[in-house]
């Protein structure tokens, strides 16, 4: 019987796992950049854990069971309630601002489909420490950098950009109260997904008979792209006493925030869309995903602030903000723009191998290179000297040592470089330096 993986849980063949790691070595090099450290955490964490402090959506999808000692565990969905406990427990000896990234698997049930498995990767990047908006600023333009470093550019991706505080006060002016206004952000967050009529109704049941007209508001916020409308809509909602101060003060955040995102050079990747507000259970600010350019697909990444977690979980005060973005949709974008690199995961040495004699000597010449930190390989069976070189050639090696009785003999080993098909013989005493020489600059009569 043909045993098959579960469904949504991928198996990463060479050619898979070389673009894994291409990814993987992006993103960490961008995260170093912006000198983020990196951190890791369990995968199987405590049920309770996720109930509540990710809200409803992903605890559905939870791959869930008891353990043998009759705890209730669950697969990690999302890494921020693990990162928040982390901060929690030493967040008196970290020094702020906290700016850490992982790069890990995560496990959701959702049905499979076009950007969505069981089983995939994020690159979690998060900021602790900092409530102001440079913070929020230095992780967006950080995305928009995550997602340049493969060749990708502002006619491929935006990052839709919204604002959870603004959306409580214009629900504030509408008369909702926090209750109510959690309920609505919630429908918010279906609406693109949600036929009208159903929209209405879910929020008659908030509002009452107004729903279809207070519809028709929400639209009109969700409709605004420029921070002039966005500002102009704030100033006019009847807002008093402190809450028109907090409405005034988020909007300098907001000028904040685009102004050094201008100046990081992100700023024409950024579409203010009030159409986002995210899933999750715990943001609180400024809230941002990351799609395709026309908008088409499942998100490339989201995140936001997430102020209250770190002291929900237990710890102390802790300002947060960070996102996660996926490898799944990553991957979907640079097969359809083009932007997958192909690779060549060749030797740099290949030896062709003349008898048993030859093989001792070609094998402690390559344990001597492979020491040395070089690709080296070499048949494991006794060949023809024509198989060997056909081989050496699929293999796509740099260089051939020819190990023949006549070489052995006079203490040589014969060089071919497979780019030029020139050969040379060289003293095998002195392969460790004519392998570096070689690596660097070719054969003597080609140097420049
Ligand atoms: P999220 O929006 O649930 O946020 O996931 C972030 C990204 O992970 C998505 O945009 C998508 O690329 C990828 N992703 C999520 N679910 C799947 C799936 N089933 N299959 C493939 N890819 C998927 C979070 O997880 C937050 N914890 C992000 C965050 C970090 N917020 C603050 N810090």
């Amino acid at each position: 019987m043909q045993f098959q993986s579960l469904p949504g849980f991928r198996e990463f063949y060479p050619d898979a796992c070389a673009l894994r790691n291409h990814i993987f070595g992006q993103w960490k090099q961008v995260a170093r950049a912006f000198n983020f450290q990196e951190y890791d955490a369990p995968v199987l964490e405590p049920l309770e854990l996720y109930i509540e402090k990710s809200g409803e959506e992903i605890v559905g999808q939870l791959f869930s069971f008891e353990d043998r000692g009759g705890r209730s565990v669950a697969l990690r969905p999302e890494m921020t309630p693990s990162l928040a406990r982390l901060i929690g427990a030493k967040a008196n000896s970290l020094k702020r601002p906290i700016k850490w990234f992982n790069i890990g698997e995560h496990y959701r049930y959702e049905k499979p489909q076009k950007g969505r498995l069981r089983a995939f990767y994020q690159f979690n990047v998060d900021i602790f420490g900092e409530a102001g908006p440079a913070a929020d600023a230095e992780l967006i333009a950080l995305l928009v950098q995550a997602l340049r470093a493969f060749g990708l550019d502002s006619k491929d991706f935006k990052v839709r950009l919204s604002d959870r505080d603004l959306w409580l006060l214009i629900l504030t002016a509408e008369g909702l109260d926090e209750d109510g206004s959690a309920t609505v952000l919630g429908i918010i967050d279906k609406l693109e997904r949600t036929a009208r009529e159903q929209t209405v109704e879910k929020l008659a049941q908030v509002l009452g008979e107004g729903a279809a007209a207070f519809l028709d508001r929400i639209e009109e916020v969700i409709a605004i792209r420029d921070f002039d409308a966005l500002s102009a809509y704030i100033s006019n909602l009847s807002l008093e006493g402190d809450v028109a101060e907090q409405a005034k003060q988020r909007l300098d955040d907001w000028k904040a925030l685009l102004s050094g995102l201008e100046s990081s050079g992100a700023g024409d990747f950024i579409h203010i869309d009030l159409g986002i507000v995210r899933g999750l259970a715990y943001y609180t600010g400024f809230v941002f995903e990351a799609f395709e350019a026309s908008g088409e697909g499942r998100a490339l990444a989201g995140g936001g602030r997430y102020d209250a977690l770190v002291k929900k979980l237990g710890g102390p005060e802790m300002s947060a903000v960070g996102f996660a973005m996926g490898d799944v949709t990553l991957v979907d974008l640079l097969e359809s723009k083009n932007r997958l690199p192909s690779y060549v995961q060749s030797p740099d040495f290949i030896a062709i191998i003349g008898g048993t004699e030859a093989r001792d000597a070609a094998l402690s010449d390559a344990a001597l290179l492979r020491s040395m930190g070089y690709c080296v390989d070499y048949p494991l069976k006794n060949q023809g000297f024509g198989k060997q070189f056909k081989e050496a050639n699929q293999k796509g090696a740099r260089f051939a040592l020819i190990y023949g009785t006549d070489e052995l003999a006079k203490g040589v080993v014969k060089i071919r470089d497979f780019s030029t098909g020139v050969e040379q013989e060289f003293p095998r005493e002195a392969l460790a330096v004519t392998a570096q020489e070689l690596m660097a600059f070719g054969f003597p009569e080609t140097q420049k």
